[in-house]
């Protein structure tokens, strides 16, 4: 029998207990090469309650921590799946990495720039691998649009509009994301958003944009409780890429009425739009007046010897299309997406490879979501690289000097 590598998740909220059904989709479809052994959350309660699910769904029970240093003690424990809030990513990171854990880290990989840096050097320093946990670029549909791109049949590319406006003033999912040193809802979002545009096309070298607090004040669903945010919760920015193609993206969760959601991509010979991430919906190319979706589409880029991206895992756990087919339920596709980053993570590990988004992978799209606020602050154009380097950070310090605090 094959090792299983033993994994523990840190951090059992919201997104801790999601990554634990990405496991379970694993197990379920019989492509699990790992465990998950231990649990970590500094609530026991919580750890132990997913310890209980964990033990009804895949039958083995793991063991609940509550201490990162006890964890480390446990040599059954290979890799951590850091699932924190995005404040504590850094510290837990680099601490596991010093003691010989690989790690996968949720999105966004730190909270600033300079913490991030301190995390892709400990996985230098000390040879472990260092994944970032983006989930959206998995599925199926995103996978069959980046093909498109790659196959040429939009022609030169020129544009790509990263689109989202509506939302309401209730908080999204949690107080933290609101606020600016623990990672606003703004910063939360783009950052997946920063990922998919540089996998569609490629490094964004300049950023034009700013954020904005669209809603002052946000409300629980019953509105007896309300908060005052001290984060951004929409971003807009103008971008080009190294590769010359201008970007407009926005995400504005708020404005009542309807939400407009929008990724296309647009070219001298054709257009593409793709459906919402998690979605059953198609990539669908228009080429004047030729449509091509689905089969057709797939049969289009064989024929122009263009490979797409949909493994045998993805195929186990999302159907042979890798969006989970029409009608899944969104948790099933959840849990899919996170299967197939979690089975990559694993796999670069067992085989001694990359991760498909690794350390850097993750710092790009940070420093990408923090151009747009450092833009906005300094009121110019900035280059990535000039965030990526760590000298614009003048939206970041007040971040660094609130973590440096809590140490
Ligand atoms: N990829 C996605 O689609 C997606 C979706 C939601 C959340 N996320 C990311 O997942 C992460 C967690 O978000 P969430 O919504 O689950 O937050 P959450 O607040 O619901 O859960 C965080 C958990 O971490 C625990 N925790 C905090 N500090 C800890 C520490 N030092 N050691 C151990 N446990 C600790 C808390 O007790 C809590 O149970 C964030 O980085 C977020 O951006 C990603």
């Amino acid at each position: 029998m094959t090792h299983k590598l033993g994994v523990a998740i840190v951090g059992c909220g919201f997104m801790g207990r999601r990554h634990m059904l990405g496991f379970n989709a694993l197990h379920k479809a019989g492509k699990l090469e790992g465990e998950v052994v231990a649990l970590l959350d500094i609530n026991r309660e919580t750890a132990n309650k997913l310890a209980e699910e964990t033990f009804e769904l895949m039958g083995v029970r793991p063991k609940v921590y509550t201490s990162l240093n006890e964890l480390l003690q446990d040599s059954a424990v290979e890799a951590i799946d850091i699932v924190t809030d995005p404040r504590t990513h850094h510290t837990i990171a680099i601490q596991a990495m010093e003691a010989g854990r690989h790690v996968l880290c949720e999105k966004p990989l730190s909270l600033t720039i300079k913490t991030g840096q301190m995390m892709v050097a400990a996985a230098e320093r000390t040879g472990m691998t260092l994944a970032t946990a983006e989930n959206y670029r998995r599925g199926g549909a995103n996978r069959v649009a980046r093909a498109v791109l790659e196959s040429g049949m939009l022609g030169k590319l020129h544009l790509m509009v990263e689109l989202w406006a509506g939302g309401d003033d209730s908080i999204i999912i949690s107080k933290w994301r609101h606020m600016k040193d623990t990672g606003a809802i703004g910063l939360d979002m783009s950052i997946h958003y920063a990922d998919i545009i540089e996998y569609y096309v490629g490094p964004v070298e300049r950023v034009w944009g700013r954020g904005i607090i669209a809603e002052p004040v946000r409300y629980t669903q019953d509105r007896s409780e309300s908060i005052i945010p001290t984060g951004e919760d929409s971003l807009f920015a103008s971008m080009q890429t190294t590769d010359g193609i201008d970007v407009q993206y926005t995400y504005l969760p708020s404005g009542l009425g309807k939400r407009y959601q929008q990724r296309s991509l647009h070219g001298t010979k054709g257009s593409m739009t793709v459906p919402p991430d998690r979605s059953d919906g198609e990539t669908v190319v228009h080429l004047g007046d030729r449509e091509l979706k689905g089969e057709e589409l797939i049969k289009e880029l064989a024929a122009l010897g263009t490979h797409v991206n949909i493994n045998e895992v993805t195929k186990a756990v999302l159907g042979p299309d890798g969006t989970g087919g029409k009608g899944a339920a969104w948790a099933d596709v959840d849990a899919g997406y996170l299967a197939v980053e979690i089975a990559d993570f694993i796999d670069a590990i067992k085989n001694k490879g990359a991760p498909e988004v690794d350390g850097m992978g993750g710092l790009r799209a940070l420093a990408i979501v923090y151009a747009i606020l450092e833009s906005g602050i300094a009121q110019r154009e900035v280059s990535v690289a000039e965030v990526l380097s760590g000298k614009l950070h003048a939206y970041q310090d007040e971040i660094d000097a609130a973590m440096e605090r809590k140490k």
